[in-house]
C-alpha cells in the first residue's frame, strides 16, 4: 500500500521559502492529509495554464469557444455542492458566548476531536496545492497573509483570480511573517486506481473557524465561499475578530467612488445580503440625463476599513477579483460586468451554448428580438430547450451560479482601486431585499440611528446559500453568515467606534439604508434598480455635500419626490409613494421583529439600539 507520508513524503518545498513555522505546518498538514504529492503554487500565468488543462483533461472544466470566450471555463459542480452552507458554518469560540446565538459553536477541543478522522487521509491520492495568498495589496501594512491548503485545483485557479496569489507572497512573509492557515479538503480520497469523478465533494460538510488562534478547517465542499478560504472565511469571519481586537472593520461591502459634474470624488461602502446587486452597483453606469456623474469599482464584496490618523475611515477591498451571481446579468442590468467577462473567466454552474459559449437566464435580454436559444446544455449537464423550461421550469443555469473574474478586466475599475493607503469613506449604505415596509432610502440623522438601521435590517433570502429561498429573516449588517463573533459586540464595536471618531472632530461618514425591491399590487418590482439606482445616489452626494433636501419621519430622513432628478427616467408622483410610503401598521410589525431580535441579541446587546427603538415607537405612536 501506498502511504506516501509515513514514507517521508517530499515536501517539495521551493527554496525560497523560508518561514521555518510555515513549513512545519505544511509537514503536520501532510502527515495528516496523507496526499500523493504536494505542489507548491507560484501564481504565474504558465501555472494557471497548466491547472486549467489539467482541469480539462479531469473533465471538471470545459474549455469554451476561443473565438466567443478567450482563454475561459466551464465548470459543472455535483448538484448537492451549489452554495455556501451556513448549517454547517462553525465559529469555535473558546468561549460559546464570544460565538453568540447567530453562529453554530462547538467546543474547540471536540471540533477538533470530530474533524481529526475526517482529515485524516482526506487527500489519498490527491496533491496537496499550497497557495500562498495576499488580502489586500502586497505588502501593505493593511494586507495580511494567509496559506490554503486544498486538494483541489479548481481552488487554486480561482485563488490566482481572487486574491494576490503566488511566489511574492513568501518574500512578504519572510523567514518569521504570520499567515492565517487555511486547510481545505473537497474531502474525497481516491483509492489506489480509482476513476475520479469530475467535481469531487462529500455529503459530510464542515466549515470552521477557529477564531482565538486564527485557523479555518474546511472539510466537504468545493464551492465558492466554502472552498475559496480568502473570501468569507478569511476576509470577513477572521478578520472581524483582528478588525475587534486592533480596532477596525471587516465588512460585507462594496466600495466605489462616484464623481459628480464639478469633478468631486467621493467614496462609498454599501452592506447588501448575497445576491442582491452589490457587483452591480460597484459598477453602475450612470443613466442618461446624468451627464458629468461617473462611478468607478474599488471593490464589490467585501471591505476591509481603518481608522487612519487624519481621523477618517480609509477603505480596501482585500480581493482581486469578483466572484459573482451571473443570473440576471446583462448589458442592461451591468454591462461594465459582461464587458469584464468576456474572456479570461471560469464559470460554474452556467449553460453550455451548442457554438461552446455559455449562458443563463437574464442573458435573452442581450439577443437580437430578445430571444431565448433554442438549445443549451443546462448546468447539470442535461438538454434545454425554451419548450422544456416552460413545461419544467428548469433553469438552464443555478440561480447561485457564478463568474469568476479578475478586477483588472472590468472598464469601471477605480485608479486607487489598489492603492495599499485605501480611499476615504464619506457613507455607507445598508440595502435589505423587502418587497414591502422598508422606503427606498432613508438616511440616518446620527451615527447611533444609523447602527440600529443596520443592525436590525431584515432581508429575503436567496440562493446564495442552500435553504428556502425568499423568506424576510434579519440580517444585521448583511452580515449574518459572515460574523465571526458575538452579533451584539459586533454592534458594541460600530458604536465605539464611531464615539471615537467624534471625540477626534472627525466628520462622521453618513449613513444610508436603501430598499431597491419594494413590490406593487401586481407582484412586480416597482423601481427600476440598476443604473437607475444613480438617482438615489446622487441625492446621497447632495445630502454629503449639505445641498440635498429630505423630510424627516420615523427612522430618518428621506427625500420627496421633487428632490430627485428624474431627467430621462418616466417614474410618477404615485410610483414614488409606493416605493417611499411608511406604512404605520407594517411599521408596528417591524417593531416587534426588532424586538425579537434584540431578544435573541440580548447578551451584550448596547443599550443605545433599545433607546433608539424606543424613540422610533414614539415617533410612531406621534
Ligand atoms: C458571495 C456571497 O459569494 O455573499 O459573495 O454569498
Ligand atoms: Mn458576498
Amino acid at each position: 500500500m501506498n502511504q506516501p507520508a509515513m514514507q517521508g513524503l517530499n515536501l517539495n518545498t521551493p527554496a525560497y521559502v523560508k518561514n521555518a513555522k510555515l513549513i512545519a505546518w505544511v509537514a503536520d498538514m501532510v502527515a495528516l492529509c496523507k496526499p500523493d504529492t504536494v505542489y507548491w503554487c507560484d501564481g504565474s500565468d504558465a501555472e494557471y495554464q497548466r491547472l486549467c488543462q489539467q482541469l480539462v483533461d479531469a473533465g471538471t472544466f470545459k474549455k469554451l469557444n476561443e473565438a466567443k470566450r478567450p482563454n475561459s471555463y466551464l465548470a459543472c459542480s455535483d448538484p448537492s455542492d451549489v452554495a455556501r452552507v451556513e448549517d454547517r458554518t462553525y465559529i469555535c469560540s473558546a468561549k460559546e458566548e464570544n460565538a453568540g446565538p447567530t453562529n453554530n459553536w462547538m467546543e474547540p477541543s471536540e471540533m477538533r476531536a470530530t474533524l481529526q478522522p475526517l482529515f485524516d487521509g482526506c487527500m489519498r491520492g490527491r496533491t496537496m496545492y499550497v497557495v500562498p495568498f495576499s488580502m489586500g495589496p502586497l505588502g501593505s501594512p493593511i494586507a495580511h497573509i494567509g496559506i490554503e491548503l486544498s486538494d483541489s485545483p479548481y481552488v487554486a485557479v480561482n485563488m490566482k483570480i481572487m486574491t494576490r496569489m503566488g511566489k511574492a507572497v513568501f518574500e512578504v512573509l519572510g523567514t518569521e511573517g504570520d499567515f492565517v492557515p487555511c486547510v481545505h479538503t473537497v474531502g474525497a480520497p481516491l483509492a489506489e486506481g480509482e476513476q475520479d469523478v469530475t467535481w469531487p465533494c462529500n455529503k459530510t460538510k464542515y466549515i470552521v473557524h477557529y477564531p482565538e488562534t486564527r485557523e479555518i478547517w474546511s472539510y466537504g465542499s468545493g464551492y465558492g465561499g466554502n472552498a475559496l478560504l480568502g473570501k468569507k472565511c478569511f476576509a470577513l469571519r477572521i478578520a472581524s475578530n483582528m478588525g475587534r481586537d486592533e480596532g477596525w472593520l471587516a465588512e460585507h461591502m462594496l466600495i466605489l467612488g462616484v464623481t459628480n459634474p464639478e469633478g468631486k470624488k467621493y467614496h462609498v461602502a454599501a452592506a447588501f445580503p448575497s445576491a442582491c446587486g452589490k457587483t452591480n452597483f460597484s459598477m453602475l453606469v450612470p443613466p442618461a440625463g446624468f451627464d458629468g456623474w461617473s462611478v468607478t469599482t474599488i471593490g464589490d464584496d467585501i471591505a476591509w476599513i481603518k481608522p487612519a490618523a487624519d481621523g477618517k475611515l480609509y477603505a480596501i477591498n482585500p480581493e482581486a477579483g469578483y466572484f459573482g451571481v451571473a443570473p440576471g446579468t446583462n448589458m442592461l442590468t451591468n454591462p461594465n460586468c459582461m464587458l469584464s467577462v468576456r474572456g479570461n473567466t471560469i464559470f460554474t454552474n452556467v449553460a453550455l451554448t451548442d457554438d461552446g459559449d455559455v449562458w443563463w437566464e437574464g442573458m435573452e435580454q442581450d439577443a437580437p428580438g430578445k430571444a431565448l436559444p433554442d438549445h443549451l446544455i443546462d448546468w447539470q449537464g442535461k438538454d434545454w430547450t425554451p419548450q422544456i423550461a416552460k413545461e419544467t421550469g428548469a433553469k438552464a443555469a443555478h440561480p447561485n451560479s457564478r463568474f469568476t473574474v479578475a478586477a483588472t478586466n472590468n472598464p469601471a475599475l477605480d485608479s486607487a482601486w489598489d492603492d495599499p493607503k485605501g480611499v476615504a469613506i464619506d457613507a455607507f449604505i445598508f440595502g435589505g431585499r423587502r418587497s414591502t415596509t422598508v422606503p427606498l432610502v432613508t438616511e440616518a440623522r446620527s451615527w447611533v440611528e444609523g447602527v440600529y438601521m443596520a443592525a436590525t435590517m431584515g432581508s429575503e433570502t436567496t440562493a446564495a446559500a442552500t435553504g428556502q429561498a425568499g423568506v424576510v429573516r434579519r440580517d444585521p449588517f448583511a452580515m449574518l453568515p459572515f460574523m465571526g463573533y458575538n452579533m451584539s459586540d459586533y454592534f458594541q464595536h460600530w458604536l465605539d467606534l464611531g464615539k471615537k471618531l467624534a471625540a477626534s472632530g472627525a466628520t462622521l461618514p453618513k449613513i444610508y439604508t436603501t430598499n431597491w425591491f419594494r413590490k406593487g399590487t401586481d407582484g412586480k418590482f416597482v423601481w427600476p434598480g440598476y443604473g437607475e439606482n444613480m438617482r438615489v445616489l446622487a441625492w446621497m452626494i447632495d445630502r454629503i455635500e449639505g445641498k440635498g433636501q429630505g423630510e424627516d419621519h420615523v427612522t430618518g430622513i428621506s427625500p420627496s419626490y421633487e428632490d430627485l432628478n428624474w431627467t430621462g427616467l418616466d417614474f410618477s408622483a404615485d410610483q414614488f409613494n409606493t416605493v417611499t410610503s411608511i406604512d404605520k401598521a407594517a411599521w408596528l410589525k417591524e417593531l416587534e421583529l426588532h424586538a425579537e431580535l434584540f431578544k435573541q441579541l440580548e447578551h451584550h446587546l448596547p443599550k443605545e439600539l433599545g433607546e433608539t427603538k424606543a424613540e422610533i415607537e414614539r415617533r410612531l405612536a406621534a
